[in-house]
């Protein structure tokens, strides 16, 4: 049995999804199952084969990390150390989700798995801490770091770009970090077929969409086929660029995170969806949540 913790969160959500339409055998826990606390992690597996672990849990609010460090660093890095723990122990593997933001974005060309991590907030620094936690705790482990993530089932940019345009005649978007836009249903898809194909060698795995655009360039995209399918009414709403000076927050962010995706390309033998056509597949689906554009 596959053990899923976080399957309430954005990603969790839609790999639940994704292991029930696919007939796997799992069970979901979240909040529920502390991840910080190694003895309900240890209660939870009694009289349990389970045979994988999927971690989407996470801290995520990245500029609240940074006054709220101790906090974030029990969930990004103590409980990934924890699951990795109790994985070793009782012969589960792990895969474990990670984020562009290990890297400080200096970088000008996609960056590898191999490359050196610098982490430039509490964020990244504490997803490369759990990472490494993971590591050193777990032979049997998949690290896979994504980036700019959304799905149906949490708050997200797509989401709150949408409500924006319909609310106001214009909004400013940062237009100076690249990067790729990830939809969940593409890495819940990524991460099952690790599962199913079996013979995945461990190890770390980079995996967004196909592209390499700013925020900027998402939001247009964005506006252009969310008026196209009525999900944006107001399509006089102007769509400013601006840069990161101009738009302060407590989290510095990566200039440039966009991941080489040759790896799990090859790995897997598959095609990774261009972005473009993955946010089409999102707007267009009855999984769409209306009621977070409201
Ligand atoms: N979102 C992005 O843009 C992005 C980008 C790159 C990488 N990632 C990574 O992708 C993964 C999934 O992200 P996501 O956006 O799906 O996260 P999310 O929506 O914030 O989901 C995380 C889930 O973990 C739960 N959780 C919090 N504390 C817990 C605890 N102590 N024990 C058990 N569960 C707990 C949360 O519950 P509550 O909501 O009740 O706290 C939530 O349901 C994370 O590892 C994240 O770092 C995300």
């Amino acid at each position: 049995m596959i053990w899923l913790i976080g399957c309430k969160g954005m990603l969790g959500t839609e790999v639940a999804r994704q292991l029930t339409i696919n007939k796997i055998d799992f069970a979901g826990t979240d909040i529920d199952v502390d991840i910080t606390n190694p003895q309900a992690l240890a209660d939870f597996v009694k009289g349990k084969q389970i045979t994988y672990i999927i971690n989407c849990s996470a801290y995520t609010a990245v500029d609240k990390a940074e006054s709220d460090a101790d906090f974030a660093k029990k969930l990004n890095e103590d409980g990934p150390r924890n699951i990795a723990n109790l994985a070793n122990q009782i012969h589960a593997k792990m895969i474990h989700i990670s984020t562009d933001y290990v890297f400080d974005g200096t970088g000008k060309t996609p960056y590898t798995e191999e490359m050196s991590i610098a982490p430039i907030g509490v964020y990244g620094k504490t997803k490369a801490d759990g990472e490494a936690a993971v590591r050193q705790n777990l032979k049997e482990h998949y690290i896979i770091r994504t980036a700019w993530l959304y799905g149906w089932a949490g708050k997200n940019f797509v989401y709150t770009m949408i409500k924006a345009m319909n609310t106001y005649d214009s909004v400013k978007v940062v237009n100076d970090q690249k990067g790729s836009p990830t939809f969940a249903g593409d890495l819940a898809d990524f991460i099952i077929k690790i599962i199913k194909i079996e013979t995945v060698p461990y190890g770390t795995y980079h995996c967004t969409d196909i592209g390499e655009i700013t925020w900027w360039d998402f939001t247009n995209e964005i506006k252009k086929q969310g008026v196209e399918l009525g999900l944006i009414t107001n399509k006089d709403c102007v769509v400013n660029p601006c840069t990161t000076d101009e738009y302060p927050t407590p989290a510095r962010r990566p200039a440039y995170s966009v991941l080489s995706k040759d790896k799990i390309q090859k790995s897997l033998d598959i095609t990774i969806p261009f972005w473009k056509d993955s946010l089409s597949t999102f707007l267009k689906s009855d999984l769409f949540d209306m009621e977070r554009i409201k």
